[in-house]
């Protein structure tokens, strides 16, 4: 064979094994859509309490142990509500400001093993128009989920984590700018979290905000439609402090 021949030959292969690699690299898991095993009807929340919003902002504290008590689904109801819930069903006003009235969040719960009183475990969708629950994946999740937060313990030993993921093609359809998109979905989220650690506060419930995860492994766990990002998350329990 001529030399021609033998470069030739050998491109050939290395385009082979380059084909061969691409096809049989694993490449993420994408889900379209949330597919719904269930629903739940949550307890209408409460619009009041018994401590201020200034005490709340004042005793807020990040805590990372929590006790083995359960959560009822009162405590569920309530965070939720907190973290993304209707205030105005006619305009759809929720309990948190959105660049353009866009709504680009949802709002998860990953619920362990007895850890919410008449609750299963398993991965749910919060759906803030009806104030209920999409049951999306059976079984306790946290462990896995706290491995893809970066090893975080305390994701597994909270009775639940809330999770909060965003839609920046939602905001994108309505600004046209991506990075105007982006920074508004975020800062929402922030808007949420906040809501959350005071809600939390003021029910004697403790939580910490957590922003590091491996992203792919997320998507992978909680099996999060292609169209969402991971932004935050949120593990609720009683303190152990
Ligand atoms: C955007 C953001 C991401 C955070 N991510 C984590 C995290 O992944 N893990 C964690 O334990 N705490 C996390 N925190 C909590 C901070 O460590 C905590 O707020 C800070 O130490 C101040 O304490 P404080 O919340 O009690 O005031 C995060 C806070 C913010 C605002």
């Amino acid at each position: 064979m001529s030399t021609k021949g033998k470069i030739a030959l050998i491109i050939l292969i290395i385009l082979l094994f380059a084909v061969i690699a691409y096809l049989i690299w694993p490449k993420p898991v994408e889900y379209s859509s949330r597919t719904v095993i269930g629903t739940v009807d949550l307890p209408n929340p409460k619009f009041t309490g018994s401590m201020s919003v200034e005490q709340a902002i004042h005793d807020r504290r990040s805590v990372r142990k929590y006790t083995n008590e359960s959560l009822t689904l009162n405590d569920v109801s309530q965070l939720l509500w907190a973290a993304y819930g209707v205030t105005e069903a006619s305009k759809n006003f929720k309990t948190v400001p959105s660049g353009g009235h866009t709504y680009p969040l949802e709002i998860y719960l990953i619920v362990g093993n007895g850890s919410v009183k008449g609750l299963d475990s398993g991965f749910y969708h919060y759906v803030p128009q009806n104030h209920s629950l999409e049951k999306i994946l059976d079984g306790d999740l946290r462990e896995k989920f706290a491995k893809a937060s970066h090893n975080q313990l305390w994701i597994k030993e909270a009775p639940v984590n809330i999770v909060i993921t965003g839609n920046d093609d939602k905001m994108m359809n309505k600004y046209k700018d991506n990075k105007l998109s982006i920074r508004f979905v975020d800062i929402e989220a922030g808007h949420s979290g906040q809501n959350i650690y005071l809600q939390a506060q003021a029910m004697n419930l403790a939580t910490v905000a957590i922003g590091s995860f491996y992203e792919d492994q997320v998507i992978n766990i909680l099996h999060l439609p292609s169209n969402e990002r991971i932004i935050y998350s949120f593990p609720v329990g009683h303190s152990a402090k």
